[in-house]
């Protein structure tokens, strides 16, 4: 059996993929469809945003990740089966899995070479924050993204080029400081829009704020570029409501500064 594995919050721009859709092609051709919800999975503990994996049962298997959006230790990852016997397949060999009917005695250690238990944290923390909690914290995280696009926006096509709209957690962009303007998109121009981003990414963990790398394919971004290559991409990835969210923007200019005098 094939099997496809769609993203539910893929780890760039965090954007959820159509499940209905991509089941029905599932359905004509017997694939498994798995899908992985690492970043977007944990919108099913969402209120206003919950809609955007409406569809996540027509998955047959699907996996998420409490130790990303909801802020818990790694590892501390959920995997669940549509139907109980495909479970029961899928981890026929994993010997750390209780199954239903074992006698196995890990379920009532810790003892010596016992195993974790993982999934007491995710029990903690729903009974913490009650499910309303739980689900404040991740529409919160989803607000205070798109209020930082927000305020991003008006510097599109400017100092930054700006490569998704937030559907969930992320925004993706590069700065582009103004002295690079009109330059030839050879090897030199990626290696100084690179070196710029990496600039930006250390002012702002100076000032406790995280934010992603990555590295995608120049075509990719640039499909008129005169070479092959990466170039880094920078991504705001779980913001908070308390990062100010003017920040980015005197940052932004701060760097365009920089570059005018260097
Ligand atoms: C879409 C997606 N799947 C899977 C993973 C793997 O996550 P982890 O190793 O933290 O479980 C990531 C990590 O960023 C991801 O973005």
């Amino acid at each position: 059996m094939l099997l496809l594995s769609i993203a539910l919050g893929d780890p760039y721009s965090m954007a959820i993929d159509n499940i209905k859709e991509i089941r029905e092609i599932c359905d004509e051709y017997n694939i498994w469809l798995h899908g992985d919800g690492a970043n977007g999975g944990v919108l099913i503990f969402s209120s206003k945003y919950r809609s955007l994996v409406r569809d996540i049962h027509l998955c047959d298997s699907v996996s998420l990740d409490p130790h990303k959006a909801m802020g818990l230790n790694y590892p501390t990852s959920v995997f669940l089966c549509r139907r109980y016997k495909d479970f029961n397949s899928v981890i026929s060999n994993w010997t750390i899995i209780n199954k239903k009917g074992s006698f196995d005695l890990g379920s009532t250690t810790p003892f010596l070479n016992s195993r974790e238990f993982n999934s007491v944290r995710l029990w903690l923390l729903l009974n913490a924050f009650g499910l309303k909690g739980v689900a404040k914290m991740i529409d919160n995280k989803i607000d205070a993204t798109k209020k930082i696009y927000l305020r991003l926006k008006p510097l599109k096509n400017k100092e930054i080029m700006l490569w998704n709209k937030p559907m969930t957690f992320s925004i993706l962009f590069q700065i582009v400081p103004h002295s690079f303007r009109g330059k030839s998109k050879d090897k030199t121009f990626f290696y100084k829009l690179s070196k710029a981003q990496k600039m930006f990414k250390k002012q702002l963990e100076n000032i406790g704020i995280e934010i992603h790398e990555f590295e995608l394919p120049i075509l990719m971004r640039y499909p008129k570029a005169k070479c092959n290559g990466f170039t880094t991409v920078l991504s705001i990835q779980n913001a908070h409501e308390k990062i100010p969210d003017d920040i980015l923007v005197k940052l932004i200019k701060a760097i365009r500064n920089y570059y005018e005098k260097n």
